[in-house]
C-alpha cells in the first residue's frame, strides 16, 4: 500500500515515526509543506487552497490513503474530498484523551495552534476542555530552538493559566511532541495525550494483511529548500526532495 502523509513542516514526521516504530510496512510518501508553514495562523480559505494542492499531489502519486498528520489541516479540510480515503488526526486523539482522563474531575487542556483552538473541532468529541492557543510553539520546533531559554519562556508564558488546573494535556499539534519534555518540566506531573500515537492504530487496521513483506524507506518531500530540523528522526529514509507543489 502507498500511504500519503502530510503536515505543514516537520511535525507530521512524529506520526510517521509512530507508523515505522509500529512496524506497519507500507510505501510512505511524506510531504512537509514548509513553503506555507505555519498553517495555524492562516484563515480557512487560505488553508483550503494550500491543502488542496497537497491532496491533488497525492492523488497524482496514486496513493491508497491520505493521513493528515496535522491537527490544523484536519480541521480546515473537512469540506475537501478526494478519490482516496482521508484520515484525520483529531477523532482518534479524542478517543485516547477520553480514556486517559476517565478518572479525573479536572478539565482537559488542549494545546494546539490558534486555528485548531478557534475551530472548536475538539469540542465535538470532548466535554470540559480548555483550549490553549500555542502557535508560538511551532517555530521553536521548526527552528530547533526546543532546548533554549527562549523556549522555556515561551512555554511558561503560554501555559501559565493552566498550570495546576489540568492533569490531562492533549498535544493537539503534531509539532508539540518535540517539546513534550519541556512542557512536562514546566507543568509538573501531567498525563500527555499524544495526537501522533493515536493515529497508529488506525493505520494498522487499514493496512491489515496488505503489509509489504519488506521495509521500504519512506520518501520525504519538503516544498521549500531550507534547513530541515530532522536529526531527531531516527529511521532510514531516501533523502529529502524539495518539490515546488503547485
Ligand atoms: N503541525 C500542525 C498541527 O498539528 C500545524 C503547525 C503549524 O503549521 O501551525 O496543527
Amino acid at each position: 500500500m502507498k500511504i500519503g502523509i502530510f503536515d505543514s513542516g516537520i511535525g507530521g514526521l512524529n506520526v510517521l515515526d509512530g507508523f515505522l516504530k509500529a512496524g506497519t510496512k507500507a510505501e510512505y510518501i511524506y510531504v512537509g509543506d514548509n513553503f506555507y508553514v505555519p498553517y495555524g495562523t492562516k484563515t480557512q480559505e487560505e488553508l483550503e487552497k494550500i491543502i488542496t494542492r497537497i491532496l491533488n499531489f497525492f492523488e497524482k502519486q496514486s496513493v491508497d490513503a491520505i493521513f493528515i498528520a496535522c491537527n490544523t489541516a484536519s480541521c480546515a479540510s473537512k469540506n475537501l474530498k478526494t478519490n482516496v480515503p482521508i484520515y484525520r488526526i483529531i477523532e482518534p486523539t479524542c478517543v485516547k484523551a477520553r480514556e486517559i482522563n476517565k478518572s479525573s474531575s479536572k478539565p482537559i487542556a488542549l494545546l494546539a495552534t490558534n486555528f485548531t483552538v478557534s475551530s472548536h473541532a475538539y469540542d465535538e468529541y470532548l466535554n470540559n476542555i480548555i483550549g490553549v492557543k500555542a502557535s508560538a510553539f511551532v517555530p521553536l520546533c521548526e527552528q530547533n530552538l526546543m532546548d533554549t531559554d527562549y523556549a522555556k519562556k515561551v512555554i511558561a508564558d503560554t501555559l501559565k493559566d493552566i498550570k495546576g488546573k489540568c492533569d490531562t494535556i492533549i498535544l493537539g499539534c503534531t509539532h508539540f511532541r518535540l517539546l513534550k519534555k519541556q512542557i512536562i518540566e514546566y507543568l509538573g506531573p501531567v498525563k500527555i495525550v499524544d495526537s501522533c500515537a493515536s493515529f497508529t492504530d488506525i493505520l494498522k487496521d487499514l493496512i491489515g494483511k496488505n503489509q509489504l513483506t519488506k521495509d521500504v524507506e519512506p520518501h520525504i518531500i519538503f516544498t521549500k529548500k531550507d534547513k530541515i530540523n530532522i536529526d531527531w528522526f531516527n529511521h532510514p529514509y531516501k533523502g529529502i526532495d524539495f518539490i515546488d507543489i503547485k
